[in-house]
Order: C-alpha cells, then sequence, then structure tokens
C-alpha cells in the first residue's frame, strides 16, 4: 500500500483537458506533475491544482513535447523520481494546416503518437515499481476520419487536420492495446480515454479546412461539439486513472460519459498493430537521425 500520496503525472497538464483532469485527480488526493512548455501557465495551474487539493499537491515540470529528444530527456529525470502511480498521457491535438516539428515530423504524429510513446516507455519500470497502478491516453474520434495506412511516414493526397489526427490517434491506440498485453502481467492497466469535443485552446484554432471536403456539410455540429465544457471532457480521463470498477482491467477505452466504451477498437487490428509498430520504430529512427 503506498504510504504517501499516489503521484501522477499529467501531460499539457496546465489547459484544456490535462488541467481540469489534473484538478479532478487533486480533489481525490493525489500529487501531481504537471508537463507543458509556458512556465507563467505551469506556475497558474499549479496554485490552482493545491487549491482544488487544499494542500500543495502540484508542481510544474516543463518540456516541449514536440521535441522528441526533450521528450526522452524529461522521462529520464520523471523516472529519477522512482514510482509512479499514474501517467495521463494527454498531450496531442489537431491543426488547421500541416505543420513540422523542430525535428521534421508532422506535427500531429509528433504530439499525439511518438512523444507519448516515448515518454511512456522511459516510465515503464516507474509504473510497474508502484503496481497496481495506470497508464491513461487520451484518444479521440477523430480515429473514424483516419487513413489507415502506415507504409509511408504520411499517406499520400493533401493534407486534413483531421485525418492526420485521427490516423496519429489511431496508432496510438493500437500501441496502447498492445502495451496493455505487454504490461498486464506487471500490474500497470493501459487504458485509453476518449473525452469528446470540448472546447479548448487547441479546438479554438481549427477551421473548416481540417476536414477533407466530403465532411465539410457536418462543420456545423462539429463546431457545436468543440463548444462543450471543457470540465465535461475530462471526465473520460478521470473516470479511466480512478475508477475502482476498472481496478486490474486494461486493454480498454473509456468514452465521453466514463463507462468503458469499445467503438474505437475496432479499428484496430492484428495486422493495423503490426503495422504501427514498424512504421513507429521507422519513424523514431528518422527523427533520429540528424538531418
Ligand atoms: N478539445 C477537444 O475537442 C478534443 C477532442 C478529442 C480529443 N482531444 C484530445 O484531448 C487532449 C487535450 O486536448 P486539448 O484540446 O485540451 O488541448 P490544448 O487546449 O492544446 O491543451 C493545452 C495544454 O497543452 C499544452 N501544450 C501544448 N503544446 C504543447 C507542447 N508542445 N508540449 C507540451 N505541452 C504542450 C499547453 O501548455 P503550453 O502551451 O504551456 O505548452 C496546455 O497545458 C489531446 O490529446 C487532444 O487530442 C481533444
Amino acid at each position: 500500500m503506498t504510504e504517501h500520496a499516489p503521484r501522477a503525472v499529467v501531460t499539457a497538464g496546465t489547459g484544456g483537458i490535462g488541467l481540469e483532469t489534473a484538478l479532478g485527480l487533486a480533489r481525490q488526493g493525489w500529487d501531481l506533475t504537471l508537463v507543458a512548455r509556458d512556465p507563467g501557465r505551469g506556475e497558474a495551474a499549479v496554485a490552482r491544482v493545491d487549491e482544488a487539493a487544499g494542500r500543495r499537491a502540484g508542481r510544474f515540470v516543463g518540456a516541449d513535447l514536440s521535441s522528441l529528444a526533450e521528450t526522452r530527456r524529461l522521462g529520464e529525470r520523471l523516472a529519477g523520481d522512482g514510482g509512479l502511480d499514474l501517467l495521463v498521457n494527454n498531450v496531442g491535438g489537431m491543426w488547421t494546416g500541416r505543420r513540422e516539428t523542430s525535428e521534421g515530423v508532422e506535427a500531429s504524429i509528433a504530439l499525439n503518437h511518438l512523444s507519448p510513446y516515448v515518454l511512456t516507455e522511459a516510465l515503464l519500470d516507474s509504473l510497474a515499481a508502484a503496481a497496481p497502478s495506470r497508464v491513461v491516453t487520451v484518444t479521440s474520434s477523430a480515429i473514424a476520419a483516419a487513413q489507415t495506412v502506415f507504409d509511408d511516414a504520411e499517406p499520400p493526397g493533401p493534407h486534413y487536420g483531421l485525418a492526420a489526427t485521427g490516423r496519429a490517434k489511431l496508432a496510438h491506440l493500437a500501441y496502447t492495446m498492445e502495451l496493455a498485453g505487454r504490461l498486464g502481467p506487471r500490474g500497470v492497466s493501459v487504458l485509453a480515454a476518449d473525452p469528446g469535443a470540448a472546447a479548448t485552446d487547441n479546438a479554438a484554432q481549427m477551421t473548416i479546412d481540417i476536414l477533407p471536403p466530403a465532411l465539410r456539410p457536418h462543420w456545423d455540429a462539429i463546431l457545436k461539439g468543440v463548444s462543450a465544457p471543457v470540465a465535461d471532457a475530462a471526465r473520460a480521463p478521470l473516470a479511466a486513472a480512478t475508477d475502482p470498477a476498472l481496478e486490474g482491467r486494461t486493454g480498454l477505452v473509456v468514452g465521453p460519459d466514463g463507462t468503458v466504451d469499445d467503438t474505437l477498437l475496432a479499428y484496430v487490428t492484428p495486422e493495423l498493430t503490426k503495422a504501427v509498430s514498424r512504421w513507429t520504430a521507422e519513424l523514431l529512427a528518422t527523427a533520429a537521425r540528424p538531418s
């Protein structure tokens, strides 16, 4: 039994769904490490976490998770803290135009898949040391719009934010399910959480250009979705992180209402998981090569 407060790391934890998840955890007695880039925003988020907990419960650790080198350094630093009860891989997003990171990786792949992959792998021993522990990855129903081809870094044709993010989230969901099988024997539950849509900073910068032309008639419905309260969107990651009914269960998706919902798992086949695993290894090797 843990004598200290249980410890969680929440990536992109100083705003949006990550901060709301952190606040919910703080109210339930957790200690929080919030990872993000901006120290001012970090300080403000830690103050809110401390207030929610009624004690000093938060700390900010700065890192740009679009950089795989920086994510590796973060992983080493956090692994040095010892046992970790919960890792919430919340970082991610969707952008209107195609963006590249400083390491030459398409941004939605870097932030929705490679960065959480690198951080999780760095923290496996810390999570196992605190077992029973959990990894929760924030996924998205954008998976339904994904191109499911993983034989090149990016699929051919025009870049649409929804399809690109959907593909990166699908890759990460396949990894999440593979990891669940690997970590089950070590007492670590690995779950995905679909928050639904919410009015976050990331959602506010989206335009209709994220949609492939065939989906543009749905833009008004999408806009309505991303006007939903951010606190509601934290329900899924919070349930995945703390619901006692999920104790010892792994390889599941928790839907926006906080209950198990396997709809997105229909997209994850054994063939796709193998293709994603090869694709991920190739991308990581390429990103590591100096240009
Ligand atoms: N919003 C939605 O409708 C929706 C729907 C489905 C799924 N999701 C998923 O939910 C998760 C959270 O989304 P959100 O909408 O809350 O995002 P968001 O509004 O962009 O989240 C803001 C947080 O991300 C941090 N952040 C942004 N870029 C970062 C980087 N490069 N490195 C480290 N931290 C970074 C920000 O801090 P700094 O700027 O200081 O770094 C801040 O803490 C994502 O995985 C997203 O795909 C969201």
